[in-house]
């Protein structure tokens, strides 16, 4: 195989060194150096530009064994047919960028990406951003994800046939590899049918973040909720002011060890802001003794809590 190079500068590896800190000339490099350091040498190698004349072939000399880095010719970024990838133009380069000294027996750094990568996520960011600057315009720049400095290569891979992270079967699991909270609820008694892939994190949040709280695709909590739970949107006659404010006073999405994902059982869950209002505060007996203990608890009685548009449902009983 020969990979085609083209001498246009593309994007990509390029923007890092608009973005880096430049540092003038280093030392000639060991193999000991700090992210810092390193973040310098490459800076300076940007500068210098040497790029290889052979392109991938030159990279493949060495590290065609490795069937990670041949797996990125099964992906997007190994297409040579789409003029914009990567193997298009700077080819291996275009990530990694120039090849320098690295090929005197690999010792001089290239830009390597991924939670081993000796260089700050916001670095290896710069080199994906150079060409994804849809995501770039997204919400990315003022997210948690972003200023938390995680990289795009701790969620994606590019040396792959498919990005596990873009499989529904396999998303949830890279998000809950950090996420380990969210890992937990979803496993408890009741749930969002995350276990079984039915449904993912990114049915209710953009991974890339988004403008709303908690990074959710739709502006608030409830729009999220009613997006699936359109009943429970009313209007109602009858509102019960926390519903309408924010599902999430009562449940919690990711899952609860009580039924029906909420937060605490029925009666200490209402109890919370009814406590002064008479029989709502009452001592709950022990289950089965009576109508506020039995069963569904105050639900027995107050069974429409989400709203209620009959004439009399002010007390949300029908
Ligand atoms: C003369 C052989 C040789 C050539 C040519 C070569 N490399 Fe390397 N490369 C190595 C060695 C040796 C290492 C260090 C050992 C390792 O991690 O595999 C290395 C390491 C790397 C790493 C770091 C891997 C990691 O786990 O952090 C990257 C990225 C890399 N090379 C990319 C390239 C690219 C891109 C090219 C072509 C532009 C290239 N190499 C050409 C020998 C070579
Ligand atoms: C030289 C340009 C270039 C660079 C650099 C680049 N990409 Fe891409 N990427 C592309 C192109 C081209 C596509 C194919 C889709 C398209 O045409 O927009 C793509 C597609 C993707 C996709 C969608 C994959 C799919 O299967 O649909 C992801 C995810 C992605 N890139 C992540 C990254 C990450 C992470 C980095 C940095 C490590 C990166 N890209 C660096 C050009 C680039
Ligand atoms: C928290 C994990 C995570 C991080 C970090 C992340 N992504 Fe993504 N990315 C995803 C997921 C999940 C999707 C699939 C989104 C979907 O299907 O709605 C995706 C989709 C994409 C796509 C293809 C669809 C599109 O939006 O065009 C590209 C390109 C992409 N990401 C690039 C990036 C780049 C560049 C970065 C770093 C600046 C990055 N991603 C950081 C998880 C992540
Ligand atoms: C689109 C950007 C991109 C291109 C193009 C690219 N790489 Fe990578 N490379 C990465 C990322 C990101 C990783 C981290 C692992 C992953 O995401 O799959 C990586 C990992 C590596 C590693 C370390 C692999 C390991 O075993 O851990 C080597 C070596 C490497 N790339 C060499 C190459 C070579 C050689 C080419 C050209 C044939 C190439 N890369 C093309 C982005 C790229
Ligand atoms: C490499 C680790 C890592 C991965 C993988 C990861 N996250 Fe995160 N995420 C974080 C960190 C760190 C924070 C900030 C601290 C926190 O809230 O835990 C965060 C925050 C968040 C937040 C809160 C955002 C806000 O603005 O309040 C959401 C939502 C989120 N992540 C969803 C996801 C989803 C969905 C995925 C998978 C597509 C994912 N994360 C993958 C590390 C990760
Ligand atoms: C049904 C929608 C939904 C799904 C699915 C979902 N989340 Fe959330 N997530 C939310 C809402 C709503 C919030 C805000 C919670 C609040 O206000 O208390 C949130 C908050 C978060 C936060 C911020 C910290 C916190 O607890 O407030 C993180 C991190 C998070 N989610 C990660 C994930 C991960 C990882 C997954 C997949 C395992 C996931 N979420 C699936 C709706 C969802
Ligand atoms: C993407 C669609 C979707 C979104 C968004 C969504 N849900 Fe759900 N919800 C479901 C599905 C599917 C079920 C499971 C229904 C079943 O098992 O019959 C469910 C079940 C529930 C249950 C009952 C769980 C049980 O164990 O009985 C509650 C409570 C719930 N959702 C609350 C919420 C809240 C609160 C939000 C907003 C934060 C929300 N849902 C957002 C799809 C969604
Ligand atoms: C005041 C606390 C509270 C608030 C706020 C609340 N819920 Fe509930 N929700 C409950 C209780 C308690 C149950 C259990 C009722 C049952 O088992 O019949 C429940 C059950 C559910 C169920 C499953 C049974 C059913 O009725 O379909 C869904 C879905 C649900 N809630 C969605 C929502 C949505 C969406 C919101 C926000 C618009 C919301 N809830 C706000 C207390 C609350
Ligand atoms: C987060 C606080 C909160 C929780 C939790 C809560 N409520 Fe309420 N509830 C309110 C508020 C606020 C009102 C409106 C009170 C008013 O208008 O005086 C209200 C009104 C009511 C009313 C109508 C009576 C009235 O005074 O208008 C009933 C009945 C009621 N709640 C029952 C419940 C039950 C049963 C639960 C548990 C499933 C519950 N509430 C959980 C805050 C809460
Ligand atoms: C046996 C049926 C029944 C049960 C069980 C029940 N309630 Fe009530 N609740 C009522 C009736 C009937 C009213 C209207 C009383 C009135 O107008 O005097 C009411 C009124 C209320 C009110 C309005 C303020 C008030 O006291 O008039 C609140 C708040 C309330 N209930 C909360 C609760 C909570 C919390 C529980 C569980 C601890 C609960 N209720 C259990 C029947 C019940």
């Amino acid at each position: 195989m020969r990979w085609r190079k083209i001498k246009t500068l593309i994007m990509g590896a390029s923007l890092f060194l608009i973005l880096s800190p430049s540092v003038k000339a280093q030392e000639i490099p060991s193999t000991h150096e700090t992210g810092e350091q390193i973040e310098k040498i490459l800076t300076d190698k940007f500068a210098e530009g040497k790029y290889s004349t052979k392109g991938a072939d030159s990279c493949l000399m060495c590290h065609r064994k490795n069937n990670t880095v041949m797996a990125i010719f099964d992906g997007v970024h190994g297409d040579i047919n789409n003029s914009k990838s990567p193997m298009a133009g700077l080819q291996c380069e275009a990530c990694h960028g120039p090849l320098g000294q690295h090929n005197k027996g690999g010792k001089e750094p290239m830009i390597s990406f991924g939670s081993d990568s000796p260089l700050s996520a916001p670095s290896q960011n710069t080199v994906c951003l150079g060409c994804h600057q849809k995501t770039e315009q997204s919400g990315w720049h003022s997210s948690l994800h972003n200023m938390e400095e995680i990289a795009c290569a701790d969620c994606h891979k590019v040396h792959a046939a498919k990005d596990p992270v873009l499989q529904k079967q396999q998303v949830s699991q890279v998000c809950t590899s950090c996420h380990t909270r969210q890992k937990s609820d979803m496993n408890k008694r009741s749930s969002h049918p995350l276990k079984w892939n039915d449904m993912t994190c990114i049915d209710c949040h953009n991974p890339h973040g988004s403008f709303n709280e908690s990074a959710l695709k739709k502006t608030s909590v409830n729009d999220t909720c009613y997006s699936c739970h359109a009943e429970k949107r009313g209007p109602f006659l009858w509102e019960h002011a926390p519903v309408t404010e924010n599902c999430s006073t009562c449940h919690n999405p990711h899952g609860s060890v009580n039924d029906a994902l909420v937060k605490q059982r029925v009666p200490q869950l209402c109890q919370q802001c009814h406590a002064d209002d008479g029989h709502a505060s009452r001592v709950v007996t022990p289950p089965g003794a009576d109508a506020f203990g039995a069963g569904m608890g105050c639900l027995n009685c107050h069974s429409q809590i989400h709203g209620s548009n009959h004439p009399s449902g002010s007390n949300f009983a029908r």
